[in-house]
């Protein structure tokens, strides 16, 4: 039997059962990837100082994110479309998430919808905001996820404009997924897909395909040009402010000003992020930019890391840089490519045992006593 103990593991698997266009969608960056590719090289080329002679028994990676206990410092971010990486995918990574005891965000652009989450599970979720250009629409996702109960609003504010990626395009990767002449030789090589997704009933924008025009679609790209508010401004975010009761998080943060101002404006979280390195191209790494938003907004509010978290090691270096958790992308989708729901636990549990071992190896019990002590300078 294969062994699987690293995301490394699950991608690979992850890369065999999905179709190429939607595991490239998944696995690649905008342009020419400089930000995607820093996002991964800055965070590996932190270290740890290793520390000895500690008595290392009693490990805790619990930690509270928003008020709630979680089992450790991440969350489930949000990403488009995973309903179609595997069937049902939001479904089963908020069910594997409510079980390990971490957050789930669910994206605007998901294939389940709020309700469907809603009613597959019982832990609150998080719901993540894109600003459209029907803003009556945009209110009544907001009062949706109000009636599913979630306590928190992720607005997503980097991607006014969709920054081009490049295998998309190339690809043609269409909503709901089309079999055309091009993939079905790739799809016919992936049975257990195209019988669970393909064969599935849900394949489109599960949240919005009611009521927004266009959603049969030809590529993504096109779809978010001719739906995202590019006029989207920080008045908007005051009036989603007013508007929302829960606490509000604003993600996509790397500048230390927009920080400042988004903790002003009231926001109660900031994920300093750069949507993965799939948006501005020569961006600075997630991981570069996190310490600046940290001293910005200097405790009165918390802080979030995304961007390149691949390892418990990665969830731990951006703990000791002063993010009060991490969230995962592309890691929980490796696993969800590879075996679903049991796919994801196996993400979030390689990443927990490998921050709990690394933790112990810097001379920490708790994860709440990390500083960036714990990081050499060597
Ligand atoms: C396939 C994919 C789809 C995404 N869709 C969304 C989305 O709908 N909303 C959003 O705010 N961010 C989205 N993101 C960005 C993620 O929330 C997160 O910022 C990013 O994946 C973090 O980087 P990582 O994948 O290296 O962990 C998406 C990312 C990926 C990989």
């Amino acid at each position: 039997m294969r062994v699987l103990n690293s995301i490394a593991d699950l991608r690979e698997v992850a890369r065999r059962r999905v179709p190429r266009s939607i595991f490239e969608y998944v696995d690649h960056g905008s342009y020419d990837e400089l930000t995607f590719n820093r996002n991964l090289s800055d965070l590996k080329a932190l270290r740890f100082r290793q520390r000895v002679l500690v008595d290392v028994t009693s490990q805790s990676l619990r930690k509270d994110i928003l008020g709630v206990t979680s089992s450790m410092p991440l969350a489930i971010a949000p990403t488009g479309l995973t309903g179609l990486v595997h069937r049902d995918g939001e479904i089963l990574a908020a069910q594997a998430a409510e079980a390990f005891g971490v957050p789930f965000c669910l994206s605007t652009v998901s294939v389940c919808s709020i309700e469907d989450v809603r009613e597959a599970t019982t832990a609150p979720f998080w719901f993540q905001l894109y600003v459209m250009k029907d803003r009556g629409y945009t209110a009544s996702l907001m009062d949706r996820a109000e009636a599913a109960g979630c306590p928190v609003l992720l607005l997503t504010v980097d991607i006014p404009v969709s920054g081009l990626r490049r295998r998309d395009a190339k690809n043609g990767l269409a909503v709901p997924p089309r079999l055309t002449l091009r993939n079905a030789l790739d799809i016919a090589t992936k049975p257990s897909w195209a019988f669970g997704v393909m064969m599935g009933k849900r394949k489109t924008f599960g949240n919005l395909a009611a009521a927004v025009p266009h959603t049969g679609v030809a590529t993504l790209s096109q779809w978010i040009s001719t739906q995202f508010d590019a006029s989207v401004t920080w008045k908007d975010f005051e009036e989603i402010r007013r508007r929302w009761k829960g606490k509000l998080v604003i993600k996509g943060i790397l500048d230390a000003e927009d920080a400042k101002r988004a903790v002003l404006l009231g926001a109660d979280g900031v994920v300093v992020s750069n949507h993965g390195g799939r948006q501005l191209d020569g961006a600075p790494s997630s991981i570069a930019a996190l310490p600046r938003v940290v001293e910005a907004v200097a405790g009165r509010s918390e802080v979030f890391f995304d961007g390149g978290i691949r390892s418990g090691q990665d969830i731990l270096k951006a703990v000791a840089l002063g993010a009060n958790a991490a969230l995962t992308g592309r890691a929980f989708l490796y696993g969800l490519g590879a075996a679903g729901r049991a796919g994801v636990t196996s993400a979030l549990e390689i990443m927990a045992r490998e921050m709990q071992v690394s933790l112990a190896l810097t001379g920490c019990n708790d994860v709440r006593d990390v500083t960036p002590e714990i990081l050499s300078r060597d």
